[in-house]
């Protein structure tokens, strides 16, 4: 019986796994639909010049690919939900995920169709990829879920309010709102067409301080001092972790987040320098997530370490 359960549950992880890649593959094609300019290949929505297999051109091609891609998303997602309900041994621990992870596909879809109704709307082209954040964070989560279960079933308290929440866990959850905040001011950067409004780095078209009230030039400072801050923080978090001596697997995820971070900012001052290559954005996003989910990680690991030494 035992075995079995393990069995289910290292079976379901490894399903997770692969398709938490494919949701962050969607992540980085999302962007080079902006970065080839064929997010407006198609006029109307759901269907594109009111068909499902329009005329085919490359523009077209990116645009209705990605709808495909999510719609093929959407069917794992229900294939999914399906296994979780019946698989009594995965039903209490999983099915809640699919149920959010159903309420995110479904805002992603609306808001995928809002972004091309409303013509690229900055603030709704924004929130889509937002959006799409949190729906990869819910798989994440029941993937970190699944991979704690199958190396022990009675980590059932993997992750505690208290374990999450806890006082000296707070600068752990600052991290990863912070991160996310400075995800949301590139995304407006993206969205309000201000990659290049500054035209080298680190200063401004020679200032620090920019003089002009432009707002591109607004938005694309702020997301740069907005590196700067996260920069400060994720260091401060490593200190952190010295201070309070994380466990290895922790520090690792610590590690993990200054790499990326590293090549985060290398990737940003590549995107201003030579004009937004779309392999270059594409990659920006990506790294972002991944900066993202690594300081997340460390928030979730050290907690679920902390469920596990409070439950033995
Ligand atoms: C913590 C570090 C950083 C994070 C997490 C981050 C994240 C992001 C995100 C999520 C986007 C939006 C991508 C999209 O909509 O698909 C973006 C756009 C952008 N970022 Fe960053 N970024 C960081 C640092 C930097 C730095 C240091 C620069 C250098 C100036 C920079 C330059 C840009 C530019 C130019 C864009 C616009 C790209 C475009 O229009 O396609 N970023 N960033």
């Amino acid at each position: 019986m035992i075995a079995s359960t393990y069995s289910h549950f290292r079976k379901f992880s490894l399903f997770l796994v692969l398709y938490s890649v494919l949701i962050f593959l969607n992540l980085l094609y999302g962007p080079l639909v902006r970065a080839t300019d064929s997010g407006l290949a198609c006029p109307d929505w759901p269907f594109c010049f009111g068909k499902i297999f329009p005329d085919f051109d490359f523009n077209i091609f990116m645009e209705v690919g990605h709808r495909y891609y999510s719609g093929f998303l959407g069917m794992v997602l229900i294939a999914g939900t399906i296994w979780a309900a019946i698989v009594p041994e995965l039903r209490k621990p999983f099915l809640g995920y699919f149920i959010l992870g159903i309420l995110l596909i479904a805002s992603q879809v609306t808001l995928g169709g809002l972004t091309v109704l409303l013509s690229l709307d900055p603030a709704t082209v924004n929130l889509h990829l937002l959006n799409a954040i949190l729906f990869l964070l819910c798989i994440v989560t029941a993937t970190f879920k699944a991979r704690v279960l199958s190396k022990s079933i009675n980590s059932n308290e993997f992750l505690t309010k208290q374990s999450l929440f806890q006082k000296d866990q707070i600068p752990l959850l600052i991290g990863v709102l912070l991160i996310f905040f400075q995800i949301i001011l590139g995304g407006r950067v993206s969205s309000n067409y201000a990659g290049l409004a500054c035209l080298e780095f680190p200063t401004c078209n020679g200032e620090w301080v920019p003089s002009v009230p432009e707002p591109k030039i607004q938005i694309q400072v702020q997301h740069r001092l907005g590196a700067y801050l996260v920069t400060f923080y994720v260091l401060l978090i490593n200190l952190y972790g010295i201070f309070k001596g994380f466990s290895a697997e922790t520090k690792k995820y610590v590690r993990t987040a200054i790499i990326l971070l590293i090549l985060q900012i290398g990737l940003g001052i590549v995107n201003v320098y030579a004009k937004l290559p779309k392999l270059v954005t594409a990659a920006h996003t990506g790294v972002a997530i991944l900066l993202f989910l690594s300081v997340y990680a460390v928030w979730v690991q050290r907690a679920s370490e902390l469920s596990k030494s409070r439950v033995s």
